[in-house]
Parts: C-alpha cells; sequence; structure tokens
C-alpha cells in the first residue's frame, strides 16, 4: 500500500497539522518512566515545524471508556513531553482557544464516549483543529477509532515519519522479505497467538517456539512435560500448525533440550536435559544450549528475522540465557550486515533491552497488540484509511 508522508506536503506556513500519536506511556505518580513513545513523536514534530506547521495532538491514556477520569488526564505527561521535544508544548481541551504555542496536546481522545466508536462528529470536530491530519501512531492502527480512522476520511492525510518508518521496516520483515525467513514466536501461551502462527507458517521459511508455548507443542508430540506450564486443551491445535507448516515448507523448532526447575524463582536449582525426560515434578523455564546452538545455527542461514516473545522465564535468572543467547546472535548478525531484524511486543523489547542488543536490531516496534495483529496478517484499520 502506498502511503503520503509529511514530504510530500507543500509549504505548511500558517497550518495545522492534527497529529495522532501514541502518549500511552508508563507513568508513576504523575511521572513518565519511559521516553521512549514521547522520542518517537520528535520526527514528525520537527518535519512539519521545518515546513513551517503547527502540531496539534491527539492521543490516548489508559482506557477511561468514554468517561472523563481526571487520573488519566495527558497533561502530566506536557511536561516530559517539552523536555523531549525541545520545544514550548501547550495543553487544551477540545472547544478551548488552542495556545500559541509551536505544540499542543489537546486531552485524553477516549474521555468522549465517541472515540472508541469511531464517531464521525467526534472526528469532525478532531479535524476542525487543524488542516491536515497525520497519523503517526502504529501503536494505535489497530483500533478503528475516531482519531485514528474516521479522522483520516475527512481531510487529506498522510503518515507521519515513525508511522512511515514502522510500515517500511514491517513490510521489509513479512511483506517482500529476502529469504530465508525465521520467526521467533515465545511468550507463555499458544491460545493468546494462535492467529499469529497460522499466519506466519504460511509466509516464513522457519518457525522457532518458545517460552511456555513450546511446552504445548512438546506435549502435543507425545512428550511429558512434568509440571510445566502447558495448554494440554490445545494439542490438536499445535498438531494442526504442525502440519500447516510441513505442507508449507516452513520448518517449525521447538527444543530438544530443556533447562528445568521445581519452583518458578530466580536462582533455583535448575537441571538442564532432553526435553523427553523432564520428571513430573520439573518445570520447563527456559531452551537448553543445545537447542539454543541449533538455533544460532538457522539465524547464521537466514536474511530476515521477525522476533515476538521470549525463549524462557527471561525475568528470572538464570532462566534468561537461551532469550539473551539468541538475541545477541541476532544483533551480532544484525550489526555484520547479514540480518534484517525486526522485533516488537512489549515482553520482546524487555528482553532485546535486557540482552543489550536494543540499537542492533534493524527496527523495534512500540507496537504491542498493534504489532501482534500486523503479525496475525491482519489489516490495521488507521494504516489502511490512509491508503
Ligand atoms: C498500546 O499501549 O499498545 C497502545 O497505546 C494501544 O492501547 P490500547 O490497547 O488501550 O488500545
Amino acid at each position: 500500500m502506498a502511503f503520503k508522508h509529511i514530504a510530500d506536503l507543500g509549504d505548511l506556513t500558517g497550518k495545522i497539522a492534527v497529529v495522532r500519536v501514541d502518549l500511552n506511556v508508563p507513568m508513576v505518580d504523575g511521572v513518565v518512566t519511559d521516553d521512549t513513545r514521547l522520542e518517537a513523536v520528535k520526527p514528525t514534530v520537527d518535519a512539519i515545524a521545518a515546513k513551517g506547521g503547527r502540531s496539534v495532538l491527539l492521543a490516548h491514556f489508559g482506557r477511561p471508556k468514554g468517561q472523563v477520569v481526571p487520573e488519566m488526564s495527558l497533561k502530566p505527561v506536557v511536561p516530559a513531553l517539552a523536555k523531549v521535544l525541545g520545544r514550548e508544548v501547550g495543553f487544551a481541551e477540545l472547544g478551548d482557544t488552542l495556545p500559541d504555542t509551536d505544540v499542543v496536546v489537546m486531552e485524553n481522545t477516549r474521555f468522549f464516549p465517541g472515540e472508541e466508536k469511531n464517531d464521525v462528529e467526534l472526528a469532525k470536530r478532531f479535524a476542525a483543529l487543524g488542516d491536515i491530519y497525520v497519523n503517526d501512531a502504529f501503536s494505535c492502527a489497530h483500533r478503528a477509532h475516531a482519531s485514528t480512522e474516521a479522522i483520516a476520511h475527512l481531510m487529506p492525510s498522510v503518515a507521519g515519519e515513525t508511522m512511515g518508518a514502522e510500515l517500511e521496516a514491517l513490510e521489509k520483515a513479512l511483506g517482500a522479505p529476502v529469504r530465508p525467513v525465521v520467526a521467533v514466536v515465545g511468550g507463555a501461551k499458544v491460545s493468546t497467538k494462535l492467529d499469529v502462527l497460522h499466519n506466519l507458517v504460511a509466509k516464513v521459511d522457519h518457525l522457532i517456539i518458545g517460552g511456555g508455548m513450546a511446552n504445548t507443542f512438546l506435549y502435543a508430540e507425545g512428550i511429558d512435560v512434568g509440571a510445566s506450564l502447558c495448554e494440554k486443551d490445545l494439542k490438536d491445535t499445535a498438531l494442526k500448525i504442525i502440519e500447516e507448516a510441513k505442507a508449507a515448507g516452513c520448518k517449525v523448532h521447538i527444543p530438544s533440550d530443556v533447562v528445568v526447575a521445581k519452583e518458578f524463582k530466580a536462582n533455583a536449582a535448575h537441571e538442564v536435559k532432553p526435553a523427553t525426560a523432564v520428571a513430573a515434578d520439573e518445570m520447563i523455564l527456559d531452551a537448553g544450549p543445545k537447542s539454543v546452538a541449533e538455533l544460532i545455527g538457522v539465524l547464521e542461514g537466514a536474511k530476515t528475522l521477525v522476533w515476538n516473545g521470549p525463549l524462557g522465564a527471561f525475568e528470572l535468572t538464570p532462566f534468561d540465557a537461551a532469550t539473551v543467547a539468541l538475541a545477541k546472535a541476532a544483533g551480532k548478525l544484525t550489526d555484520e550486515g547479514k540480518l534484517l531484524s525486526v522485533a516488537g511486543g512489549g515482553d520482546t523489547v524487555a528482553a532485546l533491552a535486557h540482552a543489550g542488543v536494543k540499537d542492533s536490531f534493524t527496527h523495534i516496534s512500540t507496537a504491542g497488540g498493534a504489532f501482534l495483529e500486523w503479525m496475525e496478517g491482519k489489516a490495521l484499520p488507521g494504516v489502511v484509511a490512509l491508503g
């Protein structure tokens, strides 16, 4: 899908861009604790300012469900955003006269019941704030809301800088990738990633399954996983995914050796053993070293990697070892120019940061739900509306 970008717009002197951004940032006691999403706003605000325009930002915070919830006001985000942007940032509610600042943050779009209903009347009020619409919130693009979808049909609309970079990276990773393509899908439960797995087996050459999800696949293959997290009721589904993969020529990798412990806690006594030798009172908490060495070999033969979800209980040392080792190998191959690597999803970003390879990956998405829906192969309404 081809999109217009800010570069395609003419001079914006005297004009206002209504920019949908994601300010749904982690906050403790009114203080923003992670600037990543604020930093993502800067390229677009700068690009609009370079053309002489001002930016009025639309965003949500939390899930107030159409009610005014004072604790979910976007006002506390303003000082942190001003610092990151290096610009004066004002704040306004819909209906207020806009302050005369380069950038204005509007109050939480989800305080209006019409936002989540994709209400055209509310979208018209948002559109009336400016002259053009810029969607720079890929992480909200899976929501068909007034500020992400309906508004794009009401005024000239373009993709923002961060959204543009995200779409380009994702296209290179799964749209028209250089093969072989490897996908790593980890995390606790198969049930939350069924659509992802069904979509990926048809698109990638290697599917690496990790985390608690791998236990369900081991169980489906008749292997006793002891006291491990396992969705036994999904046995047939797991077998079907393996069948689909075979038919599509996708090789599925599940661990042949594992790290087991009897307690789910950091530094619990643990042991490496074949996946076929797990005792009734043991839990699989990570992939073993033999599996990791095999997976690194798979990455070495690949050209493109898409990663969502850790391989083990990475938040508990030493059960982070497989995730860290594979992430480091992916980071090194990317640094050497041999691999294009894209990752996304909350846990994944934390795991890659923990492995110290966040800066090595080609692209790390700040999106959670939207990244997963993209991996499921779904059209994202906020993206489609820009086309
Ligand atoms: C996110 O945090 O992933 C986005 O801001 C979307 O938030 P939502 O899941 O509440 O729509």
